[in-house]
């Protein structure tokens, strides 16, 4: 079983970036996710394509682009520097087609899929993207309350790629902590993105708690 810990830069103190990204590589960290708002899909900002090239330049860590925006296929091309692009499934059209458009940038793909939305229409793409992400609250914010209820639709991809081919990874995004680590991680996750959780304190630590809590929770 291998847990993979994406620290959101979003919680991140924004005037000490670079001292962050280390902090987190130190601690184990698997990826850099990096949340794009728009104020129209969320109503909120984060980052731009600006911070993923910068962040390039400093860290060898894959980076993610998570695009909370309201057309990502306008978009995806200004986020070619990234290692994966991760859409919400409901701000696309044709997913197929916006799927297809990240990996011509040479990217790997993701699906996030809102807390009010069902799973069932992306269990067809299960074997056709590099991870599925449940968010655990609703996007826009850090710090929110994990949405215990979210875990069935872990479950419910758990039990599908186990029955199919697929190796993709399935994915939190919300309110990840040692609180609730280890039942996701039970749940069937294996990937999650954490934000405040990995920066309110000293991140290496923090990381290395997280990923001992989920493998506990999954032995
Ligand atoms: C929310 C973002 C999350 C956020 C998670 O819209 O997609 O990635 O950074 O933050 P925490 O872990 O604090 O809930
Ligand atoms: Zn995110």
């Amino acid at each position: 079983m291998t847990i993979h810990l994406s620290p959101s830069i979003l919680a991140a103190d924004t005037t000490a970036l670079g001292a962050a990204v280390s902090a987190a590589a130190a601690g184990g960290a698997d990826s850099l996710h990096i949340d794009v708002m728009d104020g129209h899909y969320v109503a909120n900002y984060a980052f731009s394509p600006k911070t993923v090239e910068d962040l390039r330049r400093v860290t060898d860590l894959p980076l993610h682009a998570h695009l909370e925006v309201a057309n990502p296929d306008a978009v995806l091309h200004l986020f070619a520097a990234a290692h994966m692009i991760i859409v919400q499934e409901d701000t696309t059209p044709d997913l197929g087609a916006t799927l297809a458009a990240i990996r011509r940038l040479g990217c790997k793909a993701g699906v996030a899929v809102n807390r009010n939305r069902p799973v069932e229409p992306l269990l067809h793409w299960l074997d056709q993207v590099d991870l599925l992400l449940v968010m655990a609250v609703e996007p826009g914010f850090g710090g929110q309350p994990f949405d215990d209820s979210m875990l069935d639709k872990v479950r419910r991809l758990h039990a599908e790629r186990a029955a199919g081919p697929g190796d993709c990874a399935i994915g939190l995004d919300g309110g990840i902590s040692v609180a609730t680590i280890g039942r996701a991680a039970a749940a069937g996750a294996d990937f999650f993105a954490v934000g405040s959780a990995a920066f309110a304190g000293e991140p290496a630590a923090a990381l290395r708690t997280l990923r001992a809590v989920a493998l506990a929770g999954t032995a």
